[in-house]
């Protein structure tokens, strides 16, 4: 197939490129480089540095003639969007929005997978773990526009006939990951550690989060574009395992053979204290399950990070 990939030259858009080419995928990257880097960029694959919102998007389309799209393209930055929603709309509404008229219209693909997120819809979950049905509330301006993107999704599938997978990562860590601005906890704890630097914990350290390992993610896309049914499904991707910020910190330390310096802070009020997807559907009608223990991923991470 030949896969269209937004958001291919950032953290997760490059391992999916990765992932798509080791399956025998022809990949093209549309990524307006705003938090991707160039580095990030497969040698031989094309990346045209075009927005989301963009009319030189259509050229694209026009140009190149896709089968699939995985659609990373978007503003990550959850505390970002709180500052400034208008930047968040933009890409991951308006962008959005812009992508799925080509995609269902004009120029028709078989398969849109969507990057959606776990955390950041579930909130603080009732019940853990957390399953696809429960209701979403999102309390960021991040949040609310993924959702946002997913009732879109509903209706380009519903109307246009557009077949859709949207994804719902829970917390993604791995190599390429520190050529971010704003790191994950896992690679921040990893190069804190690495370069004898103090380590802030709001709380205890006993909050949880279902860490998921970055080529889990990108193997999720790529199962997500194989399958046949031409139906609108939402999955978590999810390690499905609940692992404390300490227990983390203590593999880490382990790994690289030096103690931590941890500063405890008071827990910041309204943070989520313990968080696990379910990953039960995905298995179920992905065929995907995680490759990747965390002591495997973040053992994996900290060999990436080593010397750099
Ligand atoms: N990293 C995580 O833990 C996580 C968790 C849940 C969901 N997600 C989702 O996964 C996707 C990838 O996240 P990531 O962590 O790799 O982030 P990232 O910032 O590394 O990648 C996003 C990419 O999109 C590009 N981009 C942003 N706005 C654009 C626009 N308007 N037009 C064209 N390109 C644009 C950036 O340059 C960057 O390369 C996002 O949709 C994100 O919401 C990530």
């Amino acid at each position: 197939m030949k896969v269209l990939v937004t958001g291919g030259a950032g953290f997760v858009g490059s391992h999916v490129v990765d992932a798509l080419l080791k399956g025998g995928h022809r990949v093209v990257i549309v990524d307006d480089l705003s938090s991707g880097h160039r580095m990030n960029v497969h040698q031989g694959v094309k990346c045209y540095k075009v927005a989301l919102t963009s009319p030189k998007l259509e050229h694209v389309f026009k140009k190149e003639r896709f089968d699939a799209i995985c659609h990373l393209a978007a503003k990550t930055n959850m505390r970002e969007s709180l500052s400034d929603p208008y930047a968040d709309i933009t890409s991951n509404i308006l962008g959005l929005v812009h992508l799925l008229e080509l995609a269902s219209k004009k120029y028709p693909v078989k398969k849109f997978v969507f990057s959606s997120t776990g955390g950041a819809l579930y909130g603080n979950a009732k019940t853990l773990p957390c399953v696809e049905d429960m209701p979403a509330n999102p309390i960021s301006p991040y949040g609310v526009a993924k959702l946002a993107g997913e009732k879109y999704l509903y209706y380009y599938h519903h109307v246009h006939d557009l077949p859709v997978v949207i994804l719902r990562y829970s917390n993604v860590y791995g190599p390429r990951n520190e050529r971010k601005e704003h790191v994950g906890a896992v690679t921040s704890f990893i190069q804190r550690v690495r370069d004898g630097k103090k380590i802030y914990i709001n709380g205890n350290g006993k909050q949880t989060r279902d860490f998921v390992y970055v080529e889990d993610v990108a193997r999720a896309n790529v199962r997500a574009l194989s399958r046949r049914k031409r139906n609108y499904l939402v999955c978590n991707i999810s390690g499905g395992v609940e692992t404390s910020v300490i227990r983390v910190i203590r593999l880490i330390e382990r790994f690289i053979g030096k103690k931590a310096k941890l500063v405890f802070k008071p827990a910041i009020r309204g943070e989520v204290k313990r968080s696990i997807l379910s990953n039960k559907r995905a298995k179920q009608y992905l065929r995907w399950t995680p490759r990747y223990s965390v002591e495997e991923g973040v053992a994996k991470t900290v060999d990436h990070l080593r010397g750099q």
